[in-house]
């Protein structure tokens, strides 16, 4: 190999350079050369690298890393290299024989033991010698998780340093911590080895072009924007990354981190920086940029937990179940959406609201910032006649669209009635095309609209700036330390809040919408906010009592967090008979309690496997079905109304046959258990929801009968003491046949008889609920504090 790599060398010294004659070798070695950001961007960024500055008088060689022993290493690195492409804009021949070169400059590393980075420092070394070259530095891109970085970061300092005079430069990937602490220790770690001017913090949203472009438009554009910057001219700025890709596969970053952690600590801060910081006279001064921002990170006002909402679209917890191996009853915290609002005490920014919002599975993938400037003006003539462009009635705003959405590309956009900007000629060209596409409630003829004449990936800008030493583009320490000190103390004030759930898609409609009140932000839909967060499961703020009750599973809260338990686990189990048979055959009760169920699966339960689900009765009143006695009529009412289970899979039970009700010689209990027979296999349901009466009656059992207490019937005709008296029921053996039985039982009334059960044996005929007992299915109950405790 290192005989290839000198024949390339050779040759490539014959080129003419067109700098000086040799700027000496760039050793460039990626840890990680063969994990998914390397294969997506990192190889290409380099090629690109190499395709751009080959010709400058530089030699390269490129050494691909990773844990993995050589032959397999190398034939994987290869097979990411063999896709290498050139722009459409690279002559194919040229495009050709660079990509050989390329190739056959890179070589893959096996770096495992301390040994293995001797290795490759001698082969640095043999190389450098054997072509006497001049060493200009090595580039270390460190494409690995975080917890390597110490071990890496050690052997690199210690057997990897370039020779006295050359240059090091470690590029970093984040994360770089998961909140203050942790970053100032990993930044103290690294300090043991690398200089700060060594290291290069990369955040890939400062390779964007749109995002790039921030400070060069503010410079280039002072003079009209000086005037109008500022908190008297702009309404508010809101920054936002959507995303309709979710967290799968990701989970065990993911569970970690959350949207905060992952986008709105690092990206969408910086971006924030860039447009809020004060302008530094020069902006290609480094040292400047730095200072400006950190001013700017000291107006930040403190963020209180009213200053976020965070949301989790539906699946993500049962992903976390699936990759992490964790229970089902496991629930996750982990946000993976989030609205911020932020303030500043500025003199320019004070009273203007900063949004900040990304998420996953949301319903478009769009990046943009967007600065909406306040209009004064009340246009008295009628829309037809108004200037159409430069109508000062019309919004006034500026947006550096990042990428995505309906535009597909980074741009920057200024309303006409604002100014024309300044851009650079050359790099940006106006665009004028699809006049009539409609971005941020205008039509695109309303802006002056600009794209880069080239689009370049953030990684091959942010690699070219790695190369030129162009510090600006990445986090110094000092800047993320500054970024985790303000996002903290949120952070942890929002550790046990739950999430919002959203459907993902499409679906989430305007579930996620927000607004601003004050200095708080709220969903603009706030009932089913409150209706969540006090159902949804917090380590400290909810405490279901997970015990025994007559030796069978016992779940027991306060009533919103108890059904919310109750549907969560209702819906686990419908997952589960889905996967099994396709089907989930579930048989629920009437009377009151149900009714909370029932309202919280149809407002919250946007994965319930509705179109699988049959739905059957467990008890009936002798009443048609739509009399507000019935129990059909209240299913359908709370629940069916709202929820769309196919017409076939609804199975009331039929009380009324040849015009009247219940009269023993229509057989409608025999008919009721035909049909069961035909659709649910082994006649056994996959779930009965049962409730248990103040006597101990359960379904339409009641005590002091026999009716429904044994025999082979699996439904019945019964009588209870209260009106209507007459019930259709199934039976106790039959019920005792279901693979699972959840009892629901709420409020203080239903004490006494608590008490009483769970001291009594199994008597049915005294309290038919005590001859509840599957014979080989599982029964859990669910008591809320008042039944269990009074
Ligand atoms: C990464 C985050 O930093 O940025 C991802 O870890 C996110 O979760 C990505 O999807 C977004 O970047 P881009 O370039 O696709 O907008």
């Amino acid at each position: 190999m290192l005989r290839t790599v000198l024949c390339v060398i050779f040759l490539l010294r014959a080129l003419p350079a067109s700098a000086n004659e040799s700027r000496g070798h760039i050793s460039v070695v990626l840890l990680g050369a063969t994990g998914d950001l390397a294969k997506k961007y990192l190889w290409q960024g380099l090629f690109q690298l190499y395709r751009d500055e080959v010709s400058n008088g530089h030699s390269f060689t490129f050494h691909g890393a990773a844990l993995t022993a050589p032959e397999p290493g190398q034939k994987m690195m290869f097979e990411v290299l063999k896709n290498l492409a050139c722009p459409p804009d690279e002559h194919p021949t040229r495009c050709a024989v660079l990509k050989d070169q390329f190739l056959k400059l890179s070589q893959y590393y096996q770096l495992r033991t301390a040994e293995n980075y001797t290795v490759l420092n001698r082969e640095i070394e043999k190389l450098l010698e054997q072509e006497e070259l001049e060493e200009a530095g090595r580039i270390f891109y460190f494409s690995v998780p975080p917890f390597a970085y110490a071990e890496i970061a050690g052997h690199v300092n210690s057997s990897c340093r370039p020779r006295p005079g050359a240059w090091l430069r470690v590029v970093l990937e984040k994360p770089f911590g998961h909140d203050l602490e942790s970053a100032q220790q990993l930044a103290a770690e690294l300090r043991n080895f690398f200089k700060e001017e060594e290291m290069y913090r990369v955040d890939h949203y400062l390779g964007k072009q749109a995002v790039a472009h921030i400070l060069p438009f503010r410079d280039q554009n002072r003079q009209f924007l000086d005037p109008i910057w500022n908190r008297h001219h702009v309404e508010r700025v809101e920054i936002v990354l959507k995303e309709t890709v979710d967290a799968k596969g990701r989970a065990s970053f993911y569970e970690q981190y959350g949207v905060i952690r992952d986008v709105l600590q690092n990206h969408l801060t910086e971006v924030m920086m860039y447009l809020a910081m004060e302008l530094p006279a020069n902006i290609s001064s480094t040292e400047d940029v730095l200072q400006h921002k950190l001013q700017t990170f000291k107006s930040l006002q403190g963020l209180e937990k009213t200053s976020a909402v965070i949301g989790q679209y539906q699946a993500y917890t049962s992903q976390v179940q699936e990759e992490l191996q964790k229970a089902q009853n496991y629930f996750s915290m982990t946000p993976t959406f989030a609205g911020v609002l932020i303030h500043m005490d500025s003199l320019r920014w004070e009273g203007v609201p900063f949004i900040l919002t990304s998420g996953k599975a949301l319903d478009e993938r769009v990046g943009y910032i967007r600065v909406l400037f306040k209009n004064r003006a009340y246009c008295t003539q009628s829309e037809a006649l108004r200037d159409a462009e430069r109508s000062q009635c019309k919004a006034k705003q500026i947006i550096f669209y990042i990428g995505h959405g309906e535009l597909n590309s980074p741009a920057v956009l200024v309303s006409r009635n604002l100014f024309r900007p300044v851009m650079p000629e050359g790099s940006w060209r106006e665009v004028t095309d699809r006049p009539q596409l409609h971005l941020f409630g205008q039509p695109l003829s309303d802006y002056y609209v600009y794209s880069p004449v080239k689009e370049r990936d953030a990684y091959a800008m942010l690699i070219s700036s790695i190369y030129h030493a162009r510090k600006d583009f990445f986090i110094t320490t000092e800047n993320l330390l500054a970024s985790w000190e303000f996002w903290t103390p949120l952070l942890d004030s929002i550790s046990h809040q739950a999430p919002r759930l959203y459907p993902g898609g499409r679906e989430n409609q305007h579930l996620l919408d927000f607004e601003m009140l004050g200095q708080e932000l709220s969903f603009t839909l706030a009932e089913p906010a409150e209706f969540l967060h006090t159902s949804k499961q917090t380590p400290d703020d909810y405490q279901t009592i997970q015990t025994k009750f007559r030796n069978s599973s016992l779940v027991s809260a306060w009533p919103e967090e108890l059904v919310s338990q109750l549907a969560s686990d209702l819906e686990a189990v419908a997952a589960r008979a889905v996967a099994r048979s396709g089907k989930f055959h579930l048989a629920v009760s009437g009377g009151s309690s149900p009714v909370v169920l029932f309202q919280r699966l149809a407002k919250h339960h946007y994965g319930f496997p509705w179109k699988r689900t049959h739905l059957w009765l467990v008890d009936e009143r002798c009443v048609p079905l739509t009399d507000p006695e019935s129990n059909f009529c209240s299913l359908h009412d709370h629940l069916l109304k709202h929820v769309r289970v196919p017409y076939f899979n609804l199975h009331p039970m039929p009380v009324r046959l040849n015009r009247r009700l219940c009269v023993e010689e229509d057989q409608g209990p025999e008919l009721y258990a035909e049909e069961i027979a035909a659709l649910v296999t082994n006649a056994s349901f996959d779930l009965v929801l049962l409730g248990v009466g103040a006597d101990g009656h359960t379904a339409s059992l009641f005590p002091r009968s026999s009716s429904g207490l044994g025999g082979d019937q699996a439904v019945v005709l019964t009588e209870s003491p209260i009106k209507p008296h007459q019930r259709m029921s199934l039976s106790l053996p039959f019920i005792n046949k279901a693979r699972q039985v959840f009892i629901l039982i709420l409020g203080r009334g239903k004490h006494e008889i608590i008490t009483l059960l769970s001291r009594v044996g199994n008597e049915p005929k005294k309290w038919p609920i005590s001859g509840v007992r599957p014979s080989s299915g599982q029964l859990v109950w669910y008591m809320d504090y008042e039944a269990l405790l009074g």
